[in-house]
């Protein structure tokens, strides 16, 4: 730590990202799996009901239930939100580091591709604001940012997750994480997130994960990736 100079937003002053107002990432132990708050049908094409309601009520259930389990006999760590323990892993006791960055990352990436997929007024369909102008200089237009998404989804060998983040220079950058890992634990503000995991988008076979990446991307609501940033 340099002497005098401002600490971030949770202490630390290695990163220098902001963390979006996110009801999730403010969450604090115990953590509680978040309504999805539209109907499982409401993302098909893209997800079908059923994926899209096991994913919910199962996969994000139990990574929110693990977390608990995991925290519970870590108290000092109760005070502390969600975004503050993915941010900060490296300085909780090693015991529980593993299980912040599997389930903690699980949480804080799973309501945010929730968000993601919801449905929204005709105006989501395009990005806007700050998040406009930061596509327009970092990759030219949309369709680039998409395609760039897409091929790098494609390109990315097993579980994991594409993301869109924004730096610690604040540029934009596609990155393709493995597992459950958020951009978060390197202090990358996540701003679009999609699962690749196969309980994503089964019963499509793993070779349909290309079109699968389109069809979110084609129906995303822009509102909220904007308001990441915002
Ligand atoms: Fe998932």
């Amino acid at each position: 730590m340099t002497a005098g100079r401002a600490l971030g937003p949770f202490g630390d002053d290695t990163h220098d990202v902001r963390v979006a107002p996110d009801v999730v990432l403010s969450q604090k132990y115990p953590f509680v799996l978040p309504p999805l708050g539209y109907a499982f049908q409401a993302a098909e094409p893209a997800v079908d009901a059923a994926t899209l309601r096991a994913h919910h009520e199962r996969v994000h259930a139990a990574h929110v239930a693990s977390l608990n389990a995991a925290l519970a006999a870590h108290p000092s760590l109760h005070p502390l939100t969600l975004g503050e323990l993915l941010m900060g892993l490296r300085k909780w006791p090693a015991a529980v580091r593993p299980v912040i960055r599997l389930d903690g990352s699980a949480h804080a990436n799973h309501a945010l591709y929730w968000k993601l997929l919801a449905p929204g007024a005709p105006s989501v369909a395009v990005p806007g604001g700050k998040l406009a102008e930061m596509i327009r200089r970092d990759f030219a237009d949309r369709e680039a940012l998409q395609a760039a998404i897409v091929d790098a989804a494609a390109a990315h060998a097993g579980t994991g997750w594409v993301w869109l983040v924004k730096t610690a220079t604040s540029r934009l950058a596609i990155r393709t994480l493995p597992e459950e890992d958020s951009p978060l634990l390197e202090g990358e503000l996540p701003i679009v997130g999609i699962d690749l995991w196969e309980h994503a988008y089964a019963p499509r076979p793993l070779a349909r994960r290309r079109d699968y990446v389109l069809a979110v991307l084609a129906r995303l609501n822009w509102d909220v990736a904007g308001a990441q940033v915002e």
